[in-house]
């Protein structure tokens, strides 16, 4: 008879990418490299998640984005994790599809264009420039903490004129909220609840504390403020400020880690950066792409439809790997690599595609810019001076700890 280890080890599908430990020791660059190259639409029978599809190569994800009626996002949720039944209805508009969605999008979308951006742009120079300038150099620190922590922080607190001292807040309820593998946990799914309850009840009071005021150049007031408002009920209003959180936090976080990391393993690159900072703007593309802080987004089909030769059934679970999909030999040359002046670096697909495309995509990119044009403007180089500890999850792809030396070039 086999042993119970042989036969989980039999069970178990190789190409099976939702599995964390892939993510937690950077070991998912073959598994996707073979569904590229094998079969960029694979059926995944067994996981933890339940059988899905990997969509792992651009075209698949593309054709699948620019059809949002047949694949939903609202059918399944977004995340390869099932909704939880059981879980806190907080509708977000992530998760929604035509018509609710344009209209709960579009009363946030005001908070992030062009002169909105422009308007954000002096606070946030200011506030990189003070952390920059509280690091020590030549003493090593947790990069993550004490640098995209904190900036990703800071930026969302400035977006929602959230109570300043309290800032930490939207990381912890962030990180509550993000993270799938808490699905497999009952205690832990117990204790998220709580959290995210506390959480809406606190946005809860923010909200109340503007309701007949006049309108100030924020989040929350922005929605109160918007036609929309009108047809969204308070847990709605809560999900789509979580969403908010989210949705910024992890991702911008993340991308200034894998600044840090990513040009550590590409010297060349980094003094090429250094040598000339108008590439910063491309680079942060390519960093942005490099790292692609949310490894998948997932979609529901709505019929039956055929996708690269497979058959889709009705209800299937799609999970569209960006992370795989950024790294498609077919679309970037030498994916593997940062190269900062990769001349289709804006290709990348980390912010999604169609109609629910980022939405903070400007915020993101302008945090991150400024980041690297403080550190140029103080001939600073970031080094990574051990391994970081990486999160172990296929959604969230990032960084809980980075030793990082700062130096002078
Ligand atoms: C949607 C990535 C920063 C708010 C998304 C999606 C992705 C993504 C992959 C889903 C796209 C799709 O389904 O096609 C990122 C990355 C970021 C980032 C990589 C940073 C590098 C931000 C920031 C905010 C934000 C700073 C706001 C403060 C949102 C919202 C949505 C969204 C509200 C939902 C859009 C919709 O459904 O229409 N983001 N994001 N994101 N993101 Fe971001």
């Amino acid at each position: 008879m086999a042993s119970l280890a042989s036969e989980t080890a039999l069970a178990a599908d190789p190409l099976d990418v939702t599995r964390p430990e892939l993510y937690r020791d950077d070991r998912w660059h073959e598994p996707f490299r073979r569904l590229r190259a094998e079969a960029p639409v694979y059926r995944c029978e067994e996981s933890a998640f339940g059988p899905y599809w990997s969509l792992s190569t651009y075209k698949p994800i593309v054709e699948v984005e620019s059809l949002p009626e047949l694949y939903s996002s609202q059918a399944g949720g977004i995340t390869v994790a099932d909704l939880m039944p059981e879980d806190i209805k907080m509708p977000m508009f992530i998760a929604m599809d035509r018509p609710k969605h344009t209209g709960q999008r579009r009363t946030v979308a005001p908070a992030f264009t062009p002169s909105e951006m422009q308007r954000m742009t002096g606070d946030i120079r200011m506030r990189t420039a003070e952390i920059l300038d509280s690091l020590p150099v030549g003493e090593t620190f947790d990069w993550v903490d004490r640098v995209s922590i904190e900036l990703t922080t800071q930026m969302l607190a400035l977006l929602f004129d959230f109570p300043w001292a309290e800032r930490r807040k939207l990381t912890y309820w962030s990180d509550w909220a993000g993270d799938i593998e808490i699905a497999k946990d009952p205690v832990k799914k117990e204790e998220r609840r709580a959290i995210l309850f506390q959480c809406a009840s606190e946005f809860g009071a923010l909200w109340n504390a503007k309701v007949g005021k006049d309108p100030t150049p924020d989040l929350i007031s922005m929605m109160i403020h918007s036609d929309a408002m009108a047809e969204m009920d308070q847990m709605e209003f809560l999900g789509n400020l979580i969403l908010l959180i989210v949705g910024g936090n992890d991702t911008t976080r993340n991308s200034m880690s894998a600044y840090a990391w990513g040009l550590e393993q590409f010297p060349d690159q980094r003094a090429r950066l250094e040598a000339d900072p108008s590439l910063i703007a491309n680079a942060t593309q390519e960093i942005i792409r490099w790292q692609t802080p949310l490894a998948h987004m997932r979609r529901t089909a709505t019929a039956d439809a055929e996708l690269m030769g497979q058959q889709i059934r009705e209800g299937d679970k799609l999970v569209l790997w960006y992370l795989s999909a950024n790294r498609d030999e077919n679309v970037f040359e030498r994916p593997d690599e940062i190269i900062v002046d990769r001349p289709n670096a804006r290709r990348h697909l980390a912010f999604g595609h169609g109609i629910h495309r980022c939405v903070g995509a400007r915020l993101a990119e302008l945090q991150i810019g400024v980041l690297m044009e403080e550190m140029a403007k103080r001939r600073l180089r970031a080094n990574v001076v051990g391994e970081p500890e990486r999160v172990a999850a296929c959604f969230v792809h990032g960084y809980k700890k980075m030793p990082v030396e700062l130096s002078r070039y």
